[in-house]
């Protein structure tokens, strides 16, 4: 169904005042808003200009210039979404904003920046900054308008991280979706390809798609997070107060090839008060730790580390990375998270 008449005085009269000495203002403020929006009337306008209606088939890619030989809204909601519409409607289908939606099942209400978005490149006010790596994309390819909007289009103003993290919704897929689980769209799965080529996302829009982005080799990767994810979890296996031995388990992260033990006072565990460090413990995902007599009540963690860097402490209750110990005079290495091959 295509009612464009309907859709414009849809839009028109959520937009006017009533009163006639604001319907300059309101008109010109509602041009810029309106381009939150996928198209202005369902089918031209806004980012169909360009990638043409959503619903038009088959949609010839802007990046490689292969058809789809379907549309861009079946693939998406169908090959994609698991015909989960919330993740990008409300009730009523027009408008579809690009960055919220009600969220699907299981998934927040980010709509388009729920994958072409990532959290850490956002300002904190809704999914605001989500996509500076989708309009860097445009800009480098020659389309720099979105910069009379968003500050962030042009690369010399912002830095969005790396291709390797994980869109919102890659990270944290929902129920009932087929959504891609890494950036860097490695062979042979190349999960981030639905249709025509296995080319997947540039996420950062530095020109550079998927594994042939630095951020993305494992050569020069920094180690993960231990026991992320599905790894196993960091366990005390036994414990004998009196020798002061430890056995503990854990999972060694990827490219670590040894382990840190940092450990502090019970009561400065809210603040990262690391007192002390036992290097060197292997990357087994076993050890049994001779722990010093004091502190009497301490808290601990493992990081991961490889010739050249150590990897993450893990991230607090919040989702904030720990802070690194500062003082590790012991065996001190550089962390670099930016790098890091999860
Ligand atoms: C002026 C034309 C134009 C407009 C307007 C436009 N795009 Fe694009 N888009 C392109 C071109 C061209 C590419 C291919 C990359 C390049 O060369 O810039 C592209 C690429 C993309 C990609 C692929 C990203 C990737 O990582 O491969 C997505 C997604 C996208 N656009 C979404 C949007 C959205 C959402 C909007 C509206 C907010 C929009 N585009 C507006 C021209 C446009
Ligand atoms: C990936 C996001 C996405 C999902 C999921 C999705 N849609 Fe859409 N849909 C769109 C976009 C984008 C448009 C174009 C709207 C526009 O131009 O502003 C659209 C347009 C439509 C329209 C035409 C609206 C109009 O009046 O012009 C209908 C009807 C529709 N979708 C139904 C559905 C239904 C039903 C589902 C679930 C089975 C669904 N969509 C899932 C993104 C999505
Ligand atoms: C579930 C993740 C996901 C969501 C949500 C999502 N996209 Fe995409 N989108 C992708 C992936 C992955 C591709 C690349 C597919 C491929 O190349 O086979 C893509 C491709 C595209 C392209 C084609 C780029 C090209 O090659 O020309 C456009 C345009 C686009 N998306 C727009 C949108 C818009 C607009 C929305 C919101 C209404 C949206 N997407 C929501 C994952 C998503
Ligand atoms: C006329 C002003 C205007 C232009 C031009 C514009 N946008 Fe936006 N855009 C908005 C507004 C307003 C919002 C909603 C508020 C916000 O999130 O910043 C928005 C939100 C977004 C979002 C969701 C928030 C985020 O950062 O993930 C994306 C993605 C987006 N725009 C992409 C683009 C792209 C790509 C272009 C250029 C092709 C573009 N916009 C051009 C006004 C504009």
């Amino acid at each position: 169904m295509k009612d464009t008449p309907f859709h414009l005085a849809a839009g028109r009269t959520r937009r006017l005042a009533p009163a006639a000495a604001l319907a300059v203002i309101t008109a010109v403020a509602g041009l810029a808003l309106a381009y939150d929006q996928y198209s202005t009337d369902g089918n031209t306008g806004n980012c169909a200009t360009c990638h043409g209606d959503f619903r038009a088939s088959p949609y010839t890619s802007k990046v490689d210039g292969l058809s789809w030989g379907n549309d861009l809204h079946d693939v998406h909601r169908n090959n994609m979404l698991g015909s989960d519409c919330n993740a990008c409607h409300y009730g009523e289908r027009f408008p579809t904003f690009i960055g919220r939606a009600p969220g699907g099942n299981g998934l927040a209400g980010y709509s388009c920046s729920g994958c072409h978005g990532r959290s850490q490149d956002g300002t904190g006010t809704g999914t605001a900054g989500f996509g500076a790596g989708l309009r860097q994309l445009h800009w480098r390819g020659g389309t720099t308008s979105c910069v009379n909007c968003h500050a962030d289009s042009n690369p010399a103003s912002k830095t969005p991280v790396g291709e390797n993290i994980l869109p919102p919704f890659y990270a944290s897929p929902g129920t009932g979706h087929t959504i891609p689980n890494n950036p860097c769209n490695p062979a042979p799965a190349f999960v981030e390809n639905y249709a025509a080529s296995t080319l997947g996302l540039d996420n950062d829009g530095d020109g550079t798609f998927d594994a042939l982005d630095s951020q993305c080799s494992t050569a020069g990767a920094t180690p993960g997070e231990v026991s992320r994810g599905g790894l196993p979890q960091l366990l005390v296996t036994a414990h004998n107060p009196v020798t002061r031995l430890m056995a503990i388990s854990y999972g060694p992260a990827c490219t670590s090839t040894d382990n840190t033990i940092y450990y502090g006072p019970l009561s400065t565990v809210s603040t990262y008060g690391y007192s002390g460090q036992q290097c060197a413990i292997g990357n087994t995902g076993a050890y049994t730790w001779n722990y010093p007599a004091s502190p009497a009540a301490f808290f601990f963690l493992v990081a991961g580390r490889n010739g050249t860097n150590e990897g993450p402490y893990g991230q607090s209750s919040a989702g904030s990375e720990r802070p690194p110990y500062a003082l590790n005079a012991v065996c001190p290495l550089p962390q670099d998270l930016a790098k890091r091959c999860e």
